[in-house]
């Protein structure tokens, strides 16, 4: 689409910046909004590189209230937002709740309110899988019940849900989807943007990509005696473009105003579930690695089995995830490759 602009939060973050690149190779304008908690600055050169063209880049904290007015004030015409903009690292929500409550509500809710302000009609959120916890029905539709959440983290998506539901209620000429993501995994596939985890990776993939390269020892497999076929916990991994893809045609469907309800929510996820050590496995096969790795016992909070029933999205957003699993690690890997490289 020509001429229209969207807002990207958190868009030189790992999900933001594919997004941005799906959405600027679609012909849209897009405007980054990051303060760089969790990102780096190159990140837009990466994203210049690919599209051939630069996102607009405005560096602050979305908390700030006052800032983010004068941003809507200069940036007049914004077609939609795209807000990927939180704090994500499950463990540190246990340990600084409030930290993670105030960032990833207030930017929720300053973003609502400035929507409403500044006559904004459109948003698309990033939620999560974790707001399901451990599915009673497998695989999981939208429909499935929230479970208690296991951290705060989990908390914020499930909060943020119902404050949308309750403000697009409230505001007729809101419209919001919520995607609700499984595992994303992999980079682009020129590797010139991918997942930047700081300090020790809390996720799998990127763990067996700093393993591999020598940066750690050997991955921890947690469990083995889960109840699937390999003893080994089950996920949904989804390649990090086709996920950024999902996010275009969202921002399509509510400009062309074909939403059927002000809040639609949709599991971005391939419908196949992976266990642990078919990813190992993968990874393996594909780069043609070795990859050293230990069983050790589960980790707390981690769910057995969990992937996606995809059949409401891939209807009515007319998408589907493509790119498949190996080839979706040899690009975690590239990048991997990429990143030290440009490091030493
Ligand atoms: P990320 O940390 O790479 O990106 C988030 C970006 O937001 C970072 O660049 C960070 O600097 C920025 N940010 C955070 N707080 C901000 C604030 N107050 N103001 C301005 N910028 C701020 O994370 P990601 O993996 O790209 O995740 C994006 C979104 O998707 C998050 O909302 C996350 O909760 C959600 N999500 C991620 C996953 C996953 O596995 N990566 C799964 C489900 C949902
Ligand atoms: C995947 C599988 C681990 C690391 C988390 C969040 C979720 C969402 C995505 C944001 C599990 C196993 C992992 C390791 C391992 N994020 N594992 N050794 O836990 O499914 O989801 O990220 O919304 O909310 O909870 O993803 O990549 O951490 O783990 O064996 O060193 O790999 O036990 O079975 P998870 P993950």
């Amino acid at each position: 689409m020509k001429n229209r602009l969207v807002l990207v939060t958190g868009g030189t973050g790992y999900i933001g910046s594919h997004t941005a690149v799906e959405l600027m190779n679609e012909g849209f304008d897009v405007v980054i909004i990051d303060n760089l908690s969790n990102s780096d600055k190159s990140v837009l050169d990466g994203i210049a590189a690919i599209t051939g063209r630069r996102p607009f880049f405005e560096q602050f904290d979305i908390c700030d209230k006052e800032r983010l007015a004068d941003f809507f004030k200069v940036y007049k015409k914004l077609d939609a937002i795209i807000h990927f903009a939180a704090y994500k690292a499950v463990g540190e929500s246990v340990e600084k709740p409030l930290m993670y409550y105030q960032n990833n509500l207030t930017t929720l809710m300053n973003l609502l309110q400035g929507m409403i302000e500044f006559n904004v009609s459109n948003f698309v959120f990033s939620s999560s899988a974790t707001v399901y916890g451990q599915p009673d029905v497998l695989p999981v539709t939208e429909s499935a019940p929230f479970k208690s959440a296991d951290s705060p983290y989990g908390n914020t998506k499930q909060i943020a849900e119902e404050i949308m539901r309750d403000v697009v209620n409230a505001n007729k000429d809101l419209y919001a989807i919520s995607l609700r993501y499984f595992n994303p995994i992999g980079a682009h596939p020129s590797a010139l943007i991918g997942e930047l985890p700081r300090g020790v990776p809390n996720n799998l993939v990127p763990f067996i990509t700093q393993t591999a390269i020598g940066i750690r020892d050997e991955l921890k497999v947690f469990g083995d005696d889960y109840n699937t076929p390999d003893g080994t916990a089950i996920r949904d991994y989804i390649n990090v473009v086709d996920l950024a893809k999902a996010h275009v045609v969202s921002i399509q469907r509510m400009i062309e105003g074909k939403s059927k309800r002000n809040l639609e929510i949709f599991n971005l996820g391939t419908g196949k579930g992976s266990s642990v050590m078919e990813i190992v496995n993968a990874f393996e096969k594909s780069t043609g690695e070795k990859l050293n790795y230990k069983i050790v016992g589960r980790r707390a909070g981690d769910v057995e089995s969990v992937y996606a029933d995809t059949k409401y999205a891939n209807k009515e957003l007319g998408w589907k995830a493509e790119v498949g699993l190996k080839e979706t690690l040899l690009s975690a890997w590239n990048w991997e490759k990429y990143v030290r490289n440009k490091k030493r």
